[in-house]
């Protein structure tokens, strides 16, 4: 592979493109393209390419790649399936940096071999591809629509990344429909090269853009793509559409474009590690990208509610708690800024009321007193049609309001639900970019989309915690079961694993004799357990292989002979290591901690709710490898069953720190040997706070 890749910026900024398999028939996308490129005013070079030479568009046509006289930063790719890997040779042989290939008929359709030749082969020369199976890109830097999408781009700062190719070219009208400017649209298709972790790298320092919207139906390179998107939602708001949440979906989408969609669950987690918001919807990405592209940052958390009606309030406070907007709840302070301003009748404790008598006027003065209180940091302004309303006065309250707000640099979103009145007066309010919505709950989602990128801005940057583990010892282990070709840990080798990480087990030893078995119990102290050591016997309690609550040497010898006994009764020519002699563990809460490759993200780490319930209540948090200590209660926190681990009526508190502390040390573990792919400890016993934890069972396959 050659060691140089050209520069990202060189695909959204080039200085000449061409067009190969431009068309001089109209019909043709290989006409589109040209056409596209010429009528928006592109700044750089366009030559378009075909055998048959001639013009389009007054442009001459050149008969190859090799005929034309300039260095070539961009060559499009519009020639059938068949005829794409000899032009990406082509364009490496001329210098070419970037291939974005349009045609289809790749990996989408079952022809991945071809798709991986030419991305070897573009690789090999230094040459970078972009799709294939693409509608192409837009850039507004260079003025470059190099698609067949629409003719006519809105100008803005909203930059989307999409795998659909149709999605894309409908959310290009769309956004001209709902007046939302675009810095650039870049099509992935199948991703067979350049994917949105590259796209990022020009687009998060891009000037132009302030907002990032990516549609994603299934990720590759997840490792790289968390790395990335942790930077970048520091620097402006990423907005992700993932497709494939539903089980119908997600088979749809793994054969659409011929990846495969990754778990939901996982998915969700991994972005809100990263910052990322996730939009159910197209038009919930939309409201976001408009409000996010236009809204200054808050300063602070508290909001305020102004209203003229005590239901839309009512929806408005739900709303906020759904979509995390901190309501300011200072009764003192908000009867000294509002009840001049509010009637008797009214309600001065957040929502403020103005009640259904409000006139714009009274808008006026509540959102002119918000917005000099340095005590409130955000406002939502709803209001009911009442027949008090008219346009001629709600109009230049509503926008005078929102650029004096801006001005102030104090966020505000507007809601105005009614009539065909308040109807037209929001749609052209919202054509001239102010943030109004007609549901209330639309409303305040965007302000929580800000507020949740603005919170993930605030939080201090966090070190991960990779903590050392003697790899040696890992490996001496692993040669065990390498040696006869096990893909999986023997139980007490799990344990051996286990404890190199300093993950507290019970004490325990194997015993190959009566004797030893009675040593080892005086040694660990009663009660203890006895457990068969042998893989030809699986399900261990079900032959008699375990033996519970032993309190004494006698019982212990006991039941050393009835496991022997029943063991050889069930099969005879099983192959017996040991009996192991165990600390019995005391009973407490029951947590379960995973850590895995996943097939998108890479390593994963899972903790939740355990024990035999684990399945059925599915009461979990992943996060992507390596964490930091505050990742790791984040993940705690995010479990139904926190509070669990807090105490409830009168139970002491659980050994947090300690669950925190495993946590850390299984995700060290995976990372520390590529061989190692899953880690399961279930349960890990849990204690009173300062009285620690216990892995009392721990599963480990090999990759
Ligand atoms: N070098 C230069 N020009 C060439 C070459 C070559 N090696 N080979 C063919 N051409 C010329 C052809 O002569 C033709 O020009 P002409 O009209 O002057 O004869 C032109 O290139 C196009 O070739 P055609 O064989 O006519 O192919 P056509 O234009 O019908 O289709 C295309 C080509 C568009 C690449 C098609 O194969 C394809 O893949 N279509 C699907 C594209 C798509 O949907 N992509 C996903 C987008 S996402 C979404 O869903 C919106």
């Amino acid at each position: 592979m050659s060691t140089h890749t050209p520069d990202i910026k060189r695909l959204f900024e080039p200085r000449a493109v061409a067009v190969i398999g431009a068309s001089l028939d109209p019909n043709k996308i290989g006409y589109k393209i040209v056409q596209n490129i010429v009528t928006n005013g592109y700044v750089g070079k366009v030559f378009p390419i075909n055998p048959k030479g001639g013009e389009i568009l007054g442009l001459r046509v050149y008969p190859s790649v090799h005929d034309i006289p300039d260095e070539i930063d961009v060559a499009l790719v519009v020639v059938p399936a068949k005829a794409v890997f000899q032009t990406v040779q082509e364009c490496a042989a001329h210098g070419v940096k970037f291939v974005p290939i349009i045609s289809s008929g790749f990996s989408e359709v079952g022809n991945l071999e071809e798709e991986r030749k030419i991305v070897a082969y573009a690789r090999e020369h230094g040459m970078r591809v972009l799709g294939p199976n693409i509608f192409g890109l837009y850039s507004v830097t260079p003025s470059l629509n190099a698609s067949f999408g629409p003719r006519d781009i809105p100008k803005g700062n909203v930059a989307i990344v999409t795998q659909s190719g149709a999605l894309g070219v409908a959310m290009i009208g769309k956004a001209a429909a709902e007046s939302m400017g675009l810095s650039a649209i870049i099509s992935v298709g199948n991703k067979a090269d350049i994917d949105e972790a590259d796209l990022l790298e020009y687009l998060v320092p891009h000037r132009e853009t302030r907002v990032i919207l990516m549609y994603i139906e299934g990720v590759k390179n997840g490792a790289r793509l968390v790395q990335v998107l942790k930077r970048a939602s520091k620097e402006k708001p990423v907005i992700v559409i993932k497709a494939g949440r539903s089980r119908r979906g997600a088979i749809a989408a793994a054969s659409h474009t011929g990846s495969l969609a990754g778990a939901t669950e996982v998915f969700d987690a991994i972005m809100r590690q990263c910052g990322v918001l996730r939009a159910s919807s197209i038009q919930e990405a939309f409201n976001w990208c408009k409000f996010l592209a236009i809204s200054v940052l808050p300063q602070g958390a508290e909001t305020v509610i102004i209203t003229n009606g005590g239901g839309i309030g009512v929806i408005a406070t739900d709303a906020c708690e759904t979509y995390s907007v901190e309501l300011y709840d200072d009764l003192q302070i908000l009867e000294k800024i509002f009840a001049p301003l509010t009637p008797e009748f009214g309600s001065t404790k957040n929502p403020i009321d103005l009640t259904g008598q409000a006139t714009a006027e009274h808008y006026n003065r509540a959102l002119e007193a918000a917005r000099h209180s340095e005590t409130i940091h955000a406002v939502l302004a709803l209001y009911c049609e009442t027949a008090l309303f008219d346009v001629a006065s709600f109009e230049p309250m509503i926008e005078g309001n929102f650029h004096a707000f801006q001005e102030a640099g104090k966020p505000v979103v507007f809601s105005a639900l009614g009539g065909e009145k308040v109807e037209q007066l929001t749609e052209m309010l919202r054509r001239r970019g102010v943030p109004i919505f007609a549901d209330v709950t639309e409303a305040v989602a965007c302000l929580g989309a800000l507020y949740t990128h603005y919170r993930y801005r605030s939080q201090p940057e966090e070190l991960s915690q990779t903590l050392e583990i003697d790899t040696k010892a890992i490996e001496r282990v692993l040669e065990a079961a390498r040696r006869e070709h096990r893909a999986f840990l023997l139980a007490h080798e799990a344990q051996q694993l286990l404890r190199i990480a300093h993950i507290p087990v019970p004490k325990s030893a194997i015993a190959r004799t009566l004797d030893e078995a009675v040593r080892s119990a005086d040694e660990i102290g009663y009660p203890v357990v006895l457990k068969v050591v042998s893989r030809d016997i699986l399900h261990k309690s079900d032959v008699g292989g375990v033996a519970l609550d032993l309190g004494n040497p006698q019982e212990v010898a006991d039941a050393y002979g009835a496991i022997l006994h029943n063991c050889r009764a069930y099969k005879p020519n099983a192959v017996i290591d040991g009996i192991e002699v165990s600390q019995q563990v005391a009973s407490g809460m029951q947590i379960i901690i995973g850590a895995r490759r996943d097939p998108s993200f890479g390593p994963i780490l899972m903790v939740g709710l355990g024990g035999i319930y684990v399945e059925v209540m599915k009461d979990v948090s992943f996060r992507a490898l390596p964490i930091g200590r505050q990742d790791a209660i984040d993940m705690l926190k995010e479990l139904k069953s926190y509070p669990l681990l807090l105490g409830v009526r009168g139970e002491e508190k659980r050994d947090i720190d300690m669950v925190i502390d495993v946590l850390l040390r299984v995700g060290s573990l995976l990372l520390a040997s590529e061989q190692i792919s899953d880690i399961e400890i279930n349960p890990l016993i849990v204690y009173e706070h300062g009285r620690g934890s216990v892995a009392v069972d721990a599963r480990v396959l090999l990759a």
